[in-house]
């Protein structure tokens, strides 16, 4: 009989975020390495195999999907999986369906995603200067990620832009991010940078900008309310009240927001994170692939949320950097 995912400390898994692909046309430096050597195509699930796995976890209760990467979009055939995701939001069964992405594919793929009832996305931005742009991503270029959000405004979505604050490269344009999403009306959320990744001589220690600094910032020149809502993900958010605007805070670093976790992150060769702080997971392909069935899937899911722990270990307290991951975020797809 269906019986909901329940973990060790009582949270219900309700949120499953997929990596459909470990690609991207971006290079960020938090993110990946300039050179990085990708999975071979037999190793990732295929279309049909991604759709049985999450189709699993909505038949355990999963209501929201968020489709990440590496870059979701730059998965070949991708909006066949979006398709078939969508059947579950008119059977009721999926409340919401959306993605993480950096945009660069929006103007081709905005009016489809709207279609199949994504209903808003958000978009990893971190300047709105061209050359900082052109740095902090390497590969990436501004205005085609400006073109991609205007064609996802067009075709009705909602936007909600993501923006990892590091020292020393956004601090400055604080108030210009801010007033620009005002003036385009998109959401804003900002992330704590985390020690994900190979580094050199730096740690991620060098790049963090507390998020309580950012909001004191802030609040020099705006009135901040709290607001009780919650979208199911990390954020806290609140309003300014000059502008109205939303703005969203993502502290895995200052606020432990773990408590309330709900989610799990599958990777695109079906490994289940249980969470994006720790390394442990479990194997689904295995499961999957031994049968037709979706029983021995099933039983590997519940026993996967057995595992799960109760919290990440970042930790920046110290003068080194604890917790630091090789794992690159691109992997579980943050
Ligand atoms: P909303 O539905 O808009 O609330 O989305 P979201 O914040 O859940 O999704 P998004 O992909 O925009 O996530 C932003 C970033 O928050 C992720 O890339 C991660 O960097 C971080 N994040 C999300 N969930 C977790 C989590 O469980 N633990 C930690 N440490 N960070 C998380
Ligand atoms: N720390 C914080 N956020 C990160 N992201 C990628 N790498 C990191 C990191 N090391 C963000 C991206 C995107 C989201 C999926 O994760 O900018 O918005
Ligand atoms: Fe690509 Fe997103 Fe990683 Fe940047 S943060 S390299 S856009 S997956």
């Amino acid at each position: 009989a269906f019986a909901p995912l329940i973990d060790p400390f009582a949270r219900p898994i309700q949120y499953l975020r997929v990596s459909v692909t470990d690609r991207c046309d971006f290079r960020c430096t938090y993110c990946m390495s300039e050179h990085m050597t990708f999975l071979p195509k037999k190793e990732l699930l295929s279309l049909e195999e991604l759709d049985r796995m999450c189709s699993a976890f909505i038949g355990l209760g999963v209501e929201k999907l968020r489709i990440t990467g590496g870059e979701p979009l730059v998965r070949k055939g991708i909006m066949t999986f979006f398709e078939a995701m969508s059947r579950h939001l008119e059977s009721g069964a999926l409340r919401e369906l959306t993605l993480t992405t950096n945009g660069s594919q929006l103007v081709k793929y905005s009016k489809d995603l709207a279609t199949l009832g994504v209903k808003r996305i958000n978009v990893s931005m971190d300047t709105l200067d061209e050359a900082k742009f052109a740095e902090i991503t390497r590969w990436g270029r501004l205005p085609q990620v400006l073109r991609g959000i205007d064609a996802a405004k067009e075709a009705g979505l909602r936007v909600k832009i993501n923006v990892v604050a590091i020292k020393g490269f956004n601090e400055d344009e604080l108030f210009n991010i801010v007033d620009w999403c005002a003036r385009e009306d998109h959401d804003l959320t900002f992330i704590e940078v985390m020690p994900m990744g190979e580094m050199g001589e730096e740690t991620r220690l060098d790049q963090y900008w507390p998020l309580k600094d950012l909001r004191a910032t802030l609040a020099e020149r705006f009135t901040l309310t709290e607001l009780a809502e919650n979208t199911g993900g990390p954020a806290r958010y609140v309003r300014l009240e000059e502008s109205g605007q939303k703005i969203g805070f993502i502290t895995p670093l200052t606020h432990n927001f773990c408590e309330s976790c709900n989610r799990v992150r599958l990777t695109c060769t079906g490994e289940l994170f249980m969470c994006l702080g720790q390394e442990d997971n479990a194997d689904l392909r295995a499961p999957l692939r031994a049968s037709e069935s979706d029983d021995l899937l099933i039983a590997a899911i519940r026993e996967a949320i057995t595992h799960k722990p109760k919290g990440h270990d970042f930790d920046y307290s110290r003068q080194k950097v604890k917790g630091q991951m090789t794992r690159h975020m691109s992997h579980t797809g943050g």
